[in-house]
């Protein structure tokens, strides 16, 4: 008996090898097949040119072919249809100005802010000339209605289909088996690849960068109304005040751009240190990209596309520190923007999280803002005859840096270079 007992055993555990080799199996297909894609998607990526510009667009989205992007929920695929509807407002605004510069709005989920920046932006002077489009990370009602409410210009609302806010049990939400903190992705048996620092994705935080990507493709290759805007669109954010000069400065710097600084890349709003009001010079001022009201045009974003690769494998979660530390210096040179020796446009926060940084950044206390607009800021405040004063070698993020993380897993880094593809994929004749 116990000879056969063993016997037993033994071929039992001739049995259980068997399975945990075809197991093991599995798993290393799984993970070569995963690998596989992510590197065919990087090489078919780099070889690639985006010289093709507005004509034969076809905008439907393209996951039948083959980008897999993330099985969509209902209510993600309903954002994702309102995506097309046209602009608010047409009855109104019916037609836009030769020469607008488009702008975008780009929100998340503080109501507080964005009644004061859209308050702001009902007195920007030629407003009315253009197309405002809000993109949304996630879907929140009173967000909504503050946009909804808007009668100044033609609004466009678009929400990120992907936003890991829409998923609340899949990814790019939290799925069940996902790696979390510090996790050992092979002891614990989760899904996951840790960041530089050991740390596995978070989605809240992961979506502000999908968000930025998504809405950089969407708002230059992914909508009717832009396909043929060859020109400038400023980008903006919901903490973001406006001053009523905005635009009309920023029409001047782009008419200049050309000739007064014809390395710069970008017009910029405000200064790259957003606790700078500006110099106050007679002087038009060259320096690094900022991010906030910041603008350029469809040569420039082909450029960046370009670089889809750079950001989106850069282990980190901020899309400006990704932009400076690899997109930009992957230019070959610096990259400038212009601006005037006054700011038009100013960041602010929560009073009271400032301390250190002076009295002088712009901050918010139950809904009202701790500074005024002066008269000189209410009239385009740039004169035609100025020179530029050129900030060199300016401090900041480098190529070099490697970044602070949060921006290791691959699913992520697959979903941000799918989304680069969306559109192109859908453009009749190019796969
Ligand atoms: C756009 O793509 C869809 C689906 O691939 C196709 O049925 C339709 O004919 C295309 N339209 C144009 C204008 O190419
Ligand atoms: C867009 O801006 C860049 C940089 O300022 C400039 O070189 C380019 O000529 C502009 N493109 C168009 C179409 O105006």
């Amino acid at each position: 008996m116990a000879a056969s007992y063993r016997k037993a055993r033994v071929k039992n555990m001739a049995f259980c090898r068997w399975i945990l080799i075809g197991v093991f199996g599995v798993v290393f297909l799984v993970l070569l097949l995963r690998t596989n894609t992510f590197i065919d998607l990087i090489s078919r990526y780099s070889l690639e040119t985006d010289e093709t510009l507005g004509s034969n667009h076809n905008y439907t989205l393209s996951s039948e072919k083959n980008l897999k992007l993330p099985k969509q929920n209902e209510f993600s695929i309903s954002l994702e249809k309102r995506n097309q509807m046209p602009p608010r407002n047409l009855d109104l605004y019916p037609t836009l100005a030769k020469n607008h510069i488009i702008i975008v709005l780009y929100v998340h989920n503080r109501p507080q802010y964005l009644r004061l920046a859209v308050d702001s932006l009902s007195r920007v002077v030629g407003i009315s000339e253009t197309l405002l489009i809000v993109s949304h990370d996630g879907y929140f009602e009173e967000m909504n209605k503050i946009v909804e409410n808007i009668r100044f210009c033609q609004v466009k609302q678009i929400f990120a289909p992907f936003s890991p806010h829409l998923f609340v049990n899949s990814f790019p939400g939290v799925s069940r088996n996902d790696c979390k903190d510090k996790d050992d992705t092979a002891k614990k048996k989760c899904d996951g690849t840790p960041d530089q620092y050991g740390n596995h994705r978070s989605p809240k935080i992961v979506s502000l960068k999908h968000h930025w990507w998504w809405m950089m493709n969407t708002v230059w290759d992914g909508l009717k109304e832009t396909s043929g805007h060859l020109g400038h669109i400023l980008f903006i954010e919901e903490d973001h005040f406006i001053y009523p000069n905005a635009y009309r400065n920023l029409q001047l710097l782009i008419e200049l751009k050309p000739k007064k600084c014809p390395h710069c890349y970008a017009a910029n709003l405000a200064p790259s240190d957003v606790k700078s009001r500006g110099e106050g010079w007679e002087s038009l001022i060259a320096e690094r990209m900022g991010n906030v009201g910041y603008t350029f045009n469809r040569t420039v974003w082909q450029k960046i596309h370009r670089k889809a690769r750079e950001f989106c494998t850069f282990d980190d979660y901020n899309w400006d520190i990704t932009m400076w530390a690899t997109v930009y210096p992957s230019f070959g040179g610096p990259v400038y923007t212009l601006r005037g020796p006054r700011t038009s446009a100013v960041h602010f926060g929560k009073c009271g999280l400032h301390q250190g940084q002076g009295e002088r950044s712009a901050c918010i206390d139950n809904g009202v803002l701790n500074f005024e607009v002066e008269d000189v800021d209410k009239v385009p405040n740039i004169k035609s005859g100025w020179g530029v004063y050129v900030y060199k070698d300016q401090a900041g993020y480098q190529a070099g840096f490697r970044g602070w993380g949060g921006w290791g897993d691959i699913r992520d880094r697959q979903l941000c270079l799918k989304f680069a593809k969306m559109y192109e994929a859908s453009e009749a004749g190019i796969v």
